[in-house]
C-alpha cells in the first residue's frame, strides 16, 4: 500500500516511520518544500541509527526502512492509496491541504487526518470523499494507540478499513466519536495545563512536579516533560479547541503556557521549554 504523509514534523515523520517499518507499505513523506521533507527523513534516519547502534536492529534493516520513504511536496502523493494529513493544527491549513489532495489523488484514495482535537466533520466538508481521524501518539513509532475517529459523514466501512490498517502496522485502534480532544487529549492536555499552573504558583519546581507524577501516579513522564515532548504550541492549540468547543472555563489555557508559546519556548523542538535541550 502506498501511504502519503502530509507534514514532516515530529508527528509526520514518526507516522512515516511507523508505516515504513511494516512490510507492504511504501511511504511518501511531504512538506511545503523538499528541504523540510528531507529533514523529516533525516530525523527518522537518526532514530534508526541510534537503534542500530544499541543493537536493537541491524543497519541493513534500518537502511531498508529508509529506502521505503520518498520525500517531496504534496504532488508525490498522486498514486497513494491512503493519505495521512499531519500538517499544523490549524483548521484552515488542514482544509486547504485536503482540497489540494482531492485534485492530486485518485478517487479511491482514503483521506485521514492526524488532528489531535479538530472536528473531522468540518475537515471533510466540501470534499468529494469522506475523511476519518487517524490519531497517533508521540513518539509515533513506539506508542501503541491509534484513535480512529468518525465524523458525521464518515461511513462505517471506512472506519473498519482504517482500524484494519492501524492493526496491520502494529497499533491498537480505539474507535471514538467526534468530540473535542477525543479521549486521550481531553484528559492528558488539561493535566499538563494544570501542571503548568502548579509550577506558576510556585508549589513545586518542574523536576518536583514531574517526579511527583512519575513516582506517585506511575506515569512514564511527568506533565511538564511531556508538554516539552508534545510541543507547547500543540498543547496550547488543543486547550484553545477544548475551550472554544465546550465554552467551559475549566479548559482555559494557563497564562504561562500562552507566554511560553509567544516567546518561542516550545519544548524539545526549539531546544527550550520547561527544560533545556541540546542539539
Ligand atoms: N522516536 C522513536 N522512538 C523513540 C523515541 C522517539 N522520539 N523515543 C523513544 N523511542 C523508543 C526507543 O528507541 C526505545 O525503543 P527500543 O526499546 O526498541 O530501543 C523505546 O522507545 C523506549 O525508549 P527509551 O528506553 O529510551 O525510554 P523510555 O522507556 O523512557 O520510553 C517513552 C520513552 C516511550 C517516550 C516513554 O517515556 C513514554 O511512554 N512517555 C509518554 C509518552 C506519551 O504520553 N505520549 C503521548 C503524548 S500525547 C500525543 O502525542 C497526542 C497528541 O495529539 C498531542
Amino acid at each position: 500500500m502506498k501511504v502519503g504523509i502530509i507534514g514532516a514534523g515530529t508527528m509526520g515523520s514518526g507516522i512515516a516511520q511507523a508505516f515504513a517499518q511494516t512490510e507492504g507499505y511504501e511511504v511518501f513523506l511531504c512538506d511545503i518544500n523538499e528541504a523540510f521533507a528531507a529533514n523529516g527523513k533525516k530525523k527518522i534516519a537518526k532514530g534508526l541509527e541510534r537503534r542500530a547502534a544499541k543493537g536493537k536492529m541491524t543497519q541493513e534493516s534500518a537502511d531498508a526502512v529508509l529506502s521505503k520513504i520518498q520525500t517531496g511536496v504534496i504532488s508525490i502523493c498522486q498514486d497513494c492509496d491512503l493519505v495521512v494529513e499531519a500538517a499544523i493544527e490549524d483548521m484552515a491549513v488542514k482544509k486547504q491541504t485536503f482540497q489540494e489532495l482531492k485534485d492530486i489523488c485518485k478517487k479511491e484514495a482514503l483521506f485521514v487526518s492526524n488532528t489531535s482535537s479538530l472536528s473531522i466533520t468540518e475537515l471533510g466538508a466540501g470534499l468529494d470523499r469522506p475523511v476519518a481521524g487517524m490519531h497517533f501518539f508521540n513518539p509515533a513509532p513506539v506508542m501503541k494507540l491509534v484513535e480512529v475517529i468518525a465524523g458525521l459523514n464518515t461511513p462505517p466501512e471506512m472506519i473498519t478499513e482504517i482500524k484494519k490498517i492501524a492493526a496491520d502496522i502494529g497499533k491498537v485502534p480505539v474507535q471514538v466519536e467526534e468530540a473535542a480532544g477525543f479521549v486521550v487529549n481531553r484528559i492528558l492536555i488539561p493535566m499538563i495545563n494544570e501542571g503548568i499552573g502548579i509550577y506558576a504558583e510556585g508549589v513545586a519546581d518542574p523536576e518536583g512536579i514531574d517526579s511527583a507524577m512519575k513516582l506517585g501516579a506511575n506515569h512514564p513522564m511527568g506533565p511538564l516533560e511531556l508538554g516539552d515532548l508534545i510541543g507547547l504550541d500543540v498543547v496550547h492549540a488543543i486547550m484553545e479547541v477544548l475551550s472554544s468547543e465546550t465554552g467551559d472555563p475549566k479548559y482555559r489555557p494557563h497564562p504561562l503556557l500562552k507566554k511560553m508559546v509567544r516567546g518561542g519556548k516550545l519544548g524539545q523542538k526549539t531546544g527550550s521549554g520547561f527544560y533545556q535541550y541540546k542539539g
